[in-house]
């Protein structure tokens, strides 16, 4: 861990008010893990906007069980991106419906791009990605 730096800051009465609501409603116990993590936020947003940076992501999907050749798609498409697929877990959540969690490591615009495949398929009911860091820039 690098050295603490201390700041002051200079908020509207009404803001610290909501700043404090926020602490407590997020469970922090001060407002310098607050902020630390509203920056670290904004930094793993930065990272997926620089379409060259190296992210970690998970797509998160439903599907229809029965969509004729979607597993077999959804797996060639997985295949196609290896390099970036680290790992998969298959849910089947009812009769009808799988879950599936695909965790990806690689450059922010492969794996949105990867992501936007998965979501195109036929009897893909829902995909989501979500945005995480490899860390690196996190410190
Ligand atoms: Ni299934």
């Amino acid at each position: 861990m690098s050295e603490l730096a201390r700041i002051s800051l200079s908020l509207e009465s009404s803001l610290m008010v909501r700043l404090e609501q926020l602490v407590e409603e997020g469970g922090y116990t001060n407002r310098s893990e607050f902020i630390r993590d509203l920056i670290r936020e904004r930094l793993v947003a930065r990272e997926w906007e620089d379409e060259k940076a190296e992210v970690i992501g998970v797509v998160t999907m439903v599907y229809d069980h029965h969509a004729p050749g979607l597993g077999d798609r959804l797996t060639d498409i997985q295949h196609d991106h290896h390099d970036a697929v680290l790992a998969s877990t298959h849910v089947h959540l009812d009769h009808d419906h799988c879950a599936e969690m695909i965790m990806m490591k690689g450059r922010a615009k492969s794996l949105n791009h990867l992501a936007d495949q998965l979501r195109q398929q036929r009897g893909v009911l829902h995909a989501s990605l979500s945005l995480g860091s490899t860390g690196t820039q996190l410190s």
